[in-house]
């Protein structure tokens, strides 16, 4: 009887120690999961049309300077200035077109040589099956040139494990205030795993 009893302690002494063992480094911090669980079989693909509007001018601006450095006022291509956005985007180029979301983020002129953005940007959504759902836009972007191609990095609701392109071209730009009305196309590859479970 003196025996099972001591047996049973050190079982539970053991367990004991287990589980206290079980919080010590090693432990555990990840799993691996099958793709299907979260629909990764079930991929979509999307081909987006927007318009965004750059607006610098006017008391309400969409794009305000937020940085710059000591030379760039000397420099031909703006190397060294900051713009923070939160640029309406459209169904159409007209400004009275119905807005689907915003392209809120930072463009920094990154280019010595010519007018070359590195444009970091989040498309938040706000219509449709698309409402609260982001992508996020990373790229260079040569101004001047006829189509820009940036890369789609990422997204959010909706758009989880996106990846794919963004081409942009200007529609009207206005010389004198700087503000520019620009067409996005975006193709964009994710999984909608909205009716799975995590
Ligand atoms: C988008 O989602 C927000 C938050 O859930 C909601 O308030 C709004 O009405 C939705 N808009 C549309 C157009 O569905």
């Amino acid at each position: 009887m003196a025996n099972l009893h001591n047996t049973l302690t050190l079982c539970t002494l053991s367990l004991l120690l287990w589980s206290v063992a079980g919080a010590e480094p090693g432990h555990k911090f990840y799993r691996h999961m099958s793709p299907t669980s979260l629909r990764l079989h079930e991929e979509k693909l999307t081909h987006i049309r927007v318009y965004l509007h750059d607006i610098l001018s006017g008391t309400n601006p969409s794009a305000v300077r937020i940085a710059q450095a000591e030379s760039t006022s000397t420099s031909p291509s703006f190397f060294g200035q900051l713009v923070m956005v939160d640029d309406p985007l459209t169904d159409g180029p007209e400004p009275e077109s119905q807005e689907v979301g915003r392209a809120q983020g930072v463009y920094g002129f990154a280019d010595q040589g010519e007018i070359g953005l590195s444009v970091f940007f989040n498309f938040v959504f706000s219509q449709g099956e698309f409402n609260g759902s982001t992508l996020s836009v990373m790229g260079r972007n040569v101004v001047q040139a006829e189509v820009r191609e940036m890369s789609i990095v990422g997204g959010s609701g909706a758009f989880r494990f996106a990846r794919g392109y963004a081409q942009a071209s200007s529609h009207t730009v206005d010389t004198s205030t700087g503000d520019a009305i620009v067409e996005y196309n975006l193709y964009v590859l994710y999984n909608d795993d909205s009716s799975a479970s995590s």
